[in-house]
This record gives structure tokens, C-alpha cells and sequence, in this order.
């Protein structure tokens, strides 16, 4: 349980009439959050096996489930003892609905405590790799091999189990690893199955998912477009929709989705803040004019942006300004082009789990916007320019939301773009912006992109790319001595940006990067590598 790092959380999501209406017709797994940090994992997994999965409260009532009518449920791992004063419980209704159910790790604890069982704290904790002893090879547990590494984490365990109940495997140290009550349907595994490092996690899920809940594989990516199609025309009606595109598979995505549901009742603008790489603005509005046939409102305003942070060195300041102006361009290019009723917003799913930046107006219950997930995230609309939201993403992962851009053409460059901040290459540039500085950073950072892109290794680097120092070093060339600004590289691995590590890139790409830039970038004479972890260091650098 030590994996398990936050409370219990009241923020997930409880059952909203949105949340309702839109499941009715579809067969799909609920996940009850007790504060794992896997709860979302879960719910990643069983869509993998192409059915729909949710995760909501622990408090979520057993009436409320009966409407949601879920195919399955599971209980998540959390962080508490069920012995615990105050551990967060379910309702015990559930365990009469007839609907199965999978405990896992706190979840399986609570199951048979509620039914009667024993647990307390076990005589031997066990943290991380398990060898799974199969007793009943049936069932949850088919095409689970004999000796399967199952990922445990938990300090408690069941002494007694209640009535019905039977084990289905164990390990050395933990004599109920899973169990059941196979007339009930009420199972219970006592490890992670959908942590990657448990083997044949994947195959229990979908034992649980096909064989004990009966689902058929109803979520894909087709279904999806379909009824994301069906619902934006029925929300929106004939009103007119505003969209932000950046560039990015959210949002690229978001505006093809709303182009094929409402024609020209949406509106796509593309803010250019003059801070994309190379080629970039050109390419975005030729994908969608050319390809796609979407007409894309451009809206220049790269001078703007250079004289708000016009000599501003401090990395704060620049963010806000740059964070700040964008909502002036986006207001006044609102007006100019409205009025709409709604704003498009690529809100994913586990935006909506966190349900960081919602506002609910009292009267309607309707989600509206008061900031503009733009990708600063900062600044407030004026009061007069709140905008009713229309979120077609917001049930998707992100991995799922690539799949859906890839289904309706997106190119791959878009797709699996490495993440690329929205104040763009003005916090490649350390200390003060200029547009020589930008143009330079454009070159050297175009270069490092297509010696990666040759060599067909992109995709083994999170991120990597080129920033700028507002610093002059000494060099020669030919005969001249030269005092020119050096580069440095950072290309770095990561599974989710909040930790880093630099990559080892092969040392003929640095040095092919190292002499196109300096022969072929003027004001340039020296490149560097960026050797520095996160934490301690960040991956960009201001
Ligand atoms: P740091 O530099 O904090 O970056 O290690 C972590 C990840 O976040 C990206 N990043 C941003 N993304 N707006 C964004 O949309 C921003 O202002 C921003 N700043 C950093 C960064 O590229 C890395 O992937």
C-alpha cells in the first residue's frame, strides 16, 4: 500500500446527468476510486480490451449504480486499512446487486470485510514481485500461467474469508492472493494485474471483462467518432462554436470532430504567437485547408507578442505576458468573428477525473469556461465572454485521443509530437526575446529535427531540441575569431515529463547536429549537451 500515495478522493467525478445519459447504451466497467494511484490505470486497461470504463467516487451509491447499470464494477487499491478509523467504505448494497464485482488489493479487503471476513495487518508485508500459485485455474484466473510475477503491494491481508468464498491462488507470503465467490460473481485479487509489470495482468482483466461480465468489445475508435458526432449535434444544435487550435492532436483532433458534426457552424482559429518552430503555421494551415478542407481563421500576431515581452529576461514575467496577451488576442478575435454560444475545449479524461478548472453555472448545471484551457493556463475571461463549453474529448486518454486523430488522418508528425510548450521557443530562449534570437533558435532547432527525423529515431527521445543562451563565447573559424552565441541540446527520456532523465544519443547525431549548426546558423559558434536530470534540474529551461 505504500505505492499508494493520495487519500481517498472525493474529486473524482460523482455522477453528473451528463455522465448518465451519455452511458445508458453502452456496456461498460465502473471503477470505484478508493485513492490509488492506479484507479486510472485501470480504467486505461479495460479499455485496451475495447470496452468503456469509468472512474467514479467510492461513495457512489449502490441505487445510483443500479442506474448507471455498469456490466462490471471494480474497487480500486487505496491507501487506508479497512480497519482504520474513518477508511472510506462502500455502500454495502453493492454486493447484492448482482452486478460482478473485482476487488483489487484495498478493494478485495474491504470486500471480505464487508462479507464478513477477517483481515489485519499480515505477518509479513509484501512489496513489489510476487510468484502467483494457481489453485483453480478457471475462471478469473484462465490463461493465467502457473508462477505468473504479479506486482504486490499491501501491508494487510485476509485471515478469514466469508462465507462462499474460495481461493483461487496464492503466493509464499499471502495465502488469499485471489479469490471468488463464483455463484455471486464477487472476486477479489490481492495484487495490481494492470500494472505493467504483472504478467498476465492484461489476461485477468479480460477474463473479468468477457467471461465473468459478459461485455462484448463495443469501445472503438469508429464508435467513438460516431457518437461523438451524435452528440455534439445534439448539444449544439444550430448555435455557433469556437475552436483554438494550436497545432496539436487535441485540438487538431477536436476541430475534425467538429467540422464533420456541424460544417461552418464551428469557427477553428489559429493564434500565431510567432513562437513555433520552423515551417510550422504554414504546415498546420495547409493540413487543414488542403487536406481536410477546414477553413482556419489566421490570426497574425507575432508582433504583438515580441513587443509584450520586449525586454523582459524574467521567466515568470515572460509566461504571464505571453499567457496574458494571448487572452487579449483571443478576446478581441471572439468578438470580431462572433458571437458564439460555445467554446470547443480539448478537455481529456483525466482533466475530468481531476476536475481541476470546472465551473458549473448554478441555473443551467451546464459546465462553462471562465479561463481557456489554452495551453498557458492562465488568465480569466471578462465576465461578458463566458463561453457554455462543448468537450468531445473530454471521455478520452490521451493515448486513446492519438488513436481516434490517427483514424481521421492526422500525419503521424502530429500524432506523436513530442510535447512542445505554449509559450513555444520563447522559453528556448533564456533571458530576453528578440526577433534575431527567434530566427536563430528556428535554424539550429529545424536542424536538430531533421538529423533525428533521418535516422528514424524521433520516437526514442520524450523530447528534444535546441535552446538558446543570451550569452557570447569566444571561437574561430577559418581565420577569424568569432563571438557568437552557443546552443544547447536537450534531448531527454520520460515516461510523463514529471521526471527526466538525459538521453545517451549517439555521439556521431551530436556531432553531425554540433557542425550544421555552426557552419549553417550564423551568430552561432559553440554547441553544448545538456547532461542534467529531472529533478534536480527541469527539462526546458525557463
Ligand atoms: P519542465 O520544464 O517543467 O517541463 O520539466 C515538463 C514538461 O512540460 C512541458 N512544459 C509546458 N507545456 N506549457 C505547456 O503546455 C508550458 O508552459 C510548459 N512548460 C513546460 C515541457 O515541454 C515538458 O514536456
Amino acid at each position: 500500500m505504500t505505492l499508494q500515495t493520495e487519500q481517498a478522493s472525493d474529486q473524482v467525478e460523482t455522477l453528473s446527468p451528463t455522465s448518465l445519459q451519455g452511458q445508458l447504451n453502452r456496456q461498460m466497467i465502473i471503477i470505484l476510486d478508493f485513492g490509488s494511484q492506479y484507479s486510472e490505470l485501470i480504467a486505461r486497461r479495460i479499455r485496451e480490451t475495447q470496452v468503456y470504463s469509468e472512474v467514479i467516487s467510492y461513495r457512489t451509491t449502490a441505487e445510483q449504480l443500479r442506474q448507471l447499470s455498469p456490466k462490471g464494477i471494480i474497487l480500486s487499491g487505496g491507501p487506508n486499512s479497512v480497519y482504520d478509523k474513518g477508511a472510506p467504505l462502500c455502500d454495502p448494497e453493492i454486493w447484492n446487486l448482482g452486478i460482478p464485482v473485482l476487488g483489487v488489493c484495498y478493494g478485495m479487503q474491504l470486500m471480505v470485510q464487508q462479507l464478513g471476513g477477517q483481515v489485519t495487518r499480515a505477518a509479513r508485508a509484501e512489496y513489489g514481485k510476487a510468484s502467483l500459485l494457481i489453485d483453480d485455474p478457471t475462471d478469473l484466473l484462465t490463461n493465467v500461467e502457473e508462477g505468473s510475477v504479479m506486482w504486490m503491494s499491501h501491508g494487510d491481508s485476509c485471515q478469514a474469508l466469508p462465507e462462499g468464498f474460495e481461493i483461487l491462488a496464492h503466493t509464499e507470503n499471502t495465502p488469499c492472493a485471489a479469490v471468488a465467490h463464483h455463484e455471486n460473481k464477487l472476486y477479489g485479487v490481492q495484487f495490481h494485474p494492470e500494472v505493467v509489470h504483472s504478467e498476465g495482468g492484461l489476461a485477468l482483466i479480460r477474463n473479468f471483462v468477457y467471461h465473468i461480465c459478459e461485455c462484448e468489445p463495443t469501445w472503438t475508435t469508429a464508435a467513438f467518432v460516431e457518437e461523438a458526432i451524435r452528440e455534439i449535434r445534439a448539444k449544439v444544435g444550430d448555435k455557433r462554436v469556437l475552436l483554438a487550435l494550436s497545432g496539436g492532436v487535441d485540438s487538431s483532433t477536436l476541430a475534425f470532430l467538429l467540422h464533420k458534426a456541424i460544417g461552418d457552424q464551428v469557427t477553428c482559429m489559429f493564434i500565431d504567437q510567432g513562437f513555433m518552430r520552423k515551417g510550422e503555421p504554414e504546415r498546420l494551415l495547409k493540413l487543414f485547408q488542403e487536406r481536410f478542407h477546414i477553413p482556419v481563421e489566421y490570426v497574425n500576431a507575432c508582433e504583438r507578442f515580441l513587443t509584450q515581452i520586449d525586454g523582459i529576461s524574467d521567466p515568470e514575467e515572460k509566461r504571464r505576458r505571453i499567457g496574458h496577451e494571448f487572452i487579449n488576442v483571443f478576446e478581441e478575435e471572439s468578438r470580431r468573428l462572433g458571437p458564439f454560444d460555445y467554446l470547443a475545449q480539448g478537455t481529456l479524461y483525466p482533466d475530468v477525473i481531476e476536475s481541476a478548472d470546472t465551473n458549473v453555472d448554478p441555473q443551467t448545471g451546464e459546465r462553462v469556461a471562465v479561463k481557456i484551457k489554452s495551453h498557458h493556463n492562465v488568465g480569466g475571461l471578462p465576465k461578458d465572454l463566458r463561453f457554455k463549453l462543448v468537450e468531445p474529448l473530454r471521455k478520452l486518454f490521451k493515448d486513446e485521443v492519438r488513436k481516434v486523430g490517427r483514424s481521421i488522418g492526422l500525419p503521424e508528425e502530429i500524432v506523436r509530437r513530442h510535447p512542445f510548450p505554449g509559450p513555444g521557443l520563447a522559453i528556448r530562449i533564456v533571458g530576453e526575446v528578440t526577433k534575431e534570437r527567434l530566427d536563430i533558435l528556428r535554424e539550429a532547432d529545424f536542424i536538430v529535427r531533421q538529423e533525428i527525423n533521418q535516422r528514424g529515431i524521433y520516437h526514442d527521445f520524450w523530447q528534444a531540441f535546441a535552446v538558446l543562451l543570451p550569452v557570447r563565447s569566444v571561437g574561430v573559424m577559418g581565420d577569424q575569431r568569432t563571438y557568437a552565441y552557443p546552443v544547447v541540446l536537450r534531448f531527454v527520456s520520460s515516461e510523463d515529463g514529471m521526471t527526466a532523465d538525459w538521453s545517451r544519443a549517439p555521439y556521431d547525431l551530436l556531432e553531425t547536429i554540433s557542425n550544421r549548426i555552426v557552419n549553417e546558423v550564423e551568430d552561432v559558434n559553440r554547441v553544448v549537451y545538456d547532461i542534467t536530470s529531472k529533478p534536480p534540474g527541469t527539462i526546458e529551461w525557463e
